[in-house]
């Protein structure tokens, strides 16, 4: 199987074929993903909400990261593995921005690092793509500053935050970034950053005029079913198939049915 690579993600945009990209963050699941044919397989930090249960993705450590992103490159033959790195191991110092890369990149074997910011981060990215860490930037709502935000809502659909975004995405391509994920802002927006920068621009809830797509997997599939935002669509719901099958199990086995005598040693 060929792998993809971040050339080839450029290749991409350049002759207009869009990118899937989707999370994963153990084995089993990465397996799935990677089997289906998707291109990108992020390990988000969203795992601190999907995985851990908590409301944000600010605590999740470097250690666990390193843990989700180990787990998901032990399946991956074909996608390209990008690991988020976690709040508190990055910001404002850019040696230490390098240490936590170095760290996923030895320790969980993924292909690439993503990082939330535009030119407060600058020289972070400068560093740790000066090690030969490919590094993918994260603009518009960026979940780690959640508390500055205040709220979920769609971003930089004033023009000052809209203007900021644009030259953001331009510095974190000047810097060398291989692409750009940008979260919930306007459709309109996002076209025009992916028109005016030549790396690959992924949406999420980021419109259909950028150069692909990203969601969390247990979104996609109707696992998780509180969250429910506009740009999110479910393509089945595995919330019902799985309490079912896990109640059919109960009933079964407090009505004796299983093991039956072919199921039984
Ligand atoms: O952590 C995550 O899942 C992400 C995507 C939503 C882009 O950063
Ligand atoms: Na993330």
């Amino acid at each position: 199987i060929k792998k993809i690579t971040t050339h080839q993600l450029q290749e991409m945009k350049t002759r207009g074929e869009k990118i899937s990209m989707l999370t994963a963050y153990d084995f089993s699941m990465a397996k799935l993903v990677d089997a289906a044919g998707v291109d990108v397989i992020l390990v988000g930090d969203s795992a601190s909400n999907v995985m851990a249960g908590h409301e944000t993705t600010l605590p999740i450590t470097l250690d666990q990261m390193i843990y989700h992103a180990s787990s998901v490159v032990r399946a991956v033959q074909r996608a390209l593995v990008v690991v988020d790195i976690p709040f508190g191991s990055y910001q404002g110092n850019s040696s230490e921005a390098l240490r936590s890369s170095i760290r996923i990149m030895k320790e969980s074997g993924g292909h690439a690092v993503k990082l939330e910011g535009g030119a407060e981060i600058k020289e972070s990215i400068i560093r740790i793509l000066s090690a030969g860490i490919p590094v993918m930037g994260h603009l518009g709502l960026t979940p780690q500053s959640i508390y500055k935000f205040g709220t979920y809502t769609v971003r930089a659909k004033e023009e000052a935050e809209a203007e900021k975004l644009i030259s953001d995405a331009k510095v974190l391509e000047e810097c060398g970034c291989f692409s750009i994920v940008l979260e919930k802002i306007p459709a309109k927006l996002a076209k025009r950053v992916a028109e005016e920068v030549s790396i690959p621009i992924i949406g999420i809830g980021a419109g259909p005029d950028v150069d692909g797509q990203v969601l969390v997997i247990h979104d996609l599939l109707g696992i998780t079913t509180e969250f429910k935002p506009r740009f999110l669509r479910h393509y089945a719901k595995l919330d019902g198939i799985i309490t079912d099958a896990i109640g059919k199990y109960v009933q079964d086995v407090k009505s004796t049915d299983f093991p039956n005598e072919e199921e039984s040693y």
